[in-house]
């Protein structure tokens, strides 16, 4: 059986002292009703440690939205994982398709990414989507193939442990227009498929796929209750606390 997540994705929003309240609201719900799924939120870097404090002996885990793919050197405005390891963070995001799109990360790019965070003990939710283009022209299972293999299919079955997919077809981030259920069940099946051909079985039954794309309160029961669709990676309702408990409470 595997453990749903909600993880909230902060982007670069603003708001040191909007971010502790949420992030104490969040924790005191947790604490009065514990979930039965892993829940996550990633702020900005220089929210980081703060948010860790504040959320110190709950059950929320902390993660970040990106890191380089070298541990240490002259890389002037970059993060490595080693660093984010040493503070004790759960999970980085990679491959969100922000970072695709405006910082021109490739997949090559990040497979570095994705090694570097797995070599410190990293766990690694990898994104992966199609644009509105490619989805009508039906191209998507191409392209989400194209990126997990360029990016993910090196790794052993070992490795994979660590890392959770999230599908998030970019024509649905940010846009208040999800996928159908249907249309993110048959995507996360056709992931775990190449799981199982390309890792081994064992990974393909373990992995977690989140769906990412315009989740909220109202969609999410139906989407989260997809047989192979195992949490959520949540943007804007993730701003609010009770839109983001709420998909929690759905989670379990
Ligand atoms: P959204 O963002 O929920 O605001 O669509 C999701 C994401 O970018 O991870």
């Amino acid at each position: 059986m595997r453990r749903k997540i909600i993880a909230g994705n902060w982007k670069m929003n603003p708001g040191a002292a909007d971010f502790k309240n949420l992030c104490q609201d969040i924790c005191s719900q947790l604490e009065s009703e514990e979930p039965n799924c892993e829940v996550l939120i990633c702020p900005p870097f220089p929210y980081i440690v703060s948010m860790l404090e504040t959320a110190k002996g709950s059950a929320l885990q902390i993660g970040a939205q990106n890191a380089y793919f070298e541990q240490k050197g002259a890389y002037t405005g970059e993060v490595s994982p080693q660093m984010l390891s040493d503070l004790s963070v759960n999970y980085v995001i990679l491959g969100h398709s922000e970072r695709r799109k405006y910082f021109g990360e490739t997949d090559a790019f990040l497979r570095l990414k994705v090694d570097a965070a797995l070599e410190v003990g990293l766990p690694v939710i990898f994104c992966c989507g199609e644009s509105l283009e490619e989805r009508e022209s039906d191209s998507q299972a191409e392209v989400v193939g194209k990126q997990l293999r360029k990016a993910l299919f090196h790794l052993s079955e070992e490795s994979f442990a660590k890392v959770v997919i999230a599908y998030e077809p970019v024509w649905a981030i940010g846009t208040g227009k999800t996928a159908s259920p249907q249309q993110a069940q048959e995507m996360h099946e056709f992931i775990r498929t190449l799981l199982s051909k390309n890792v081994s079985q064992k990974t393909a039954e373990a992995c977690r796929i989140l769906y990412g794309g315009s989740m909220k309160p109202a969609n999410a029961a139906e989407l989260l209750s997809q047989k192979d669709v195992d949490g959520g990676l949540i943007g804007g309702a993730s701003l609010k606390a009770n839109d983001f408990l709420a998909i929690v409470k759905t989670a379990g």
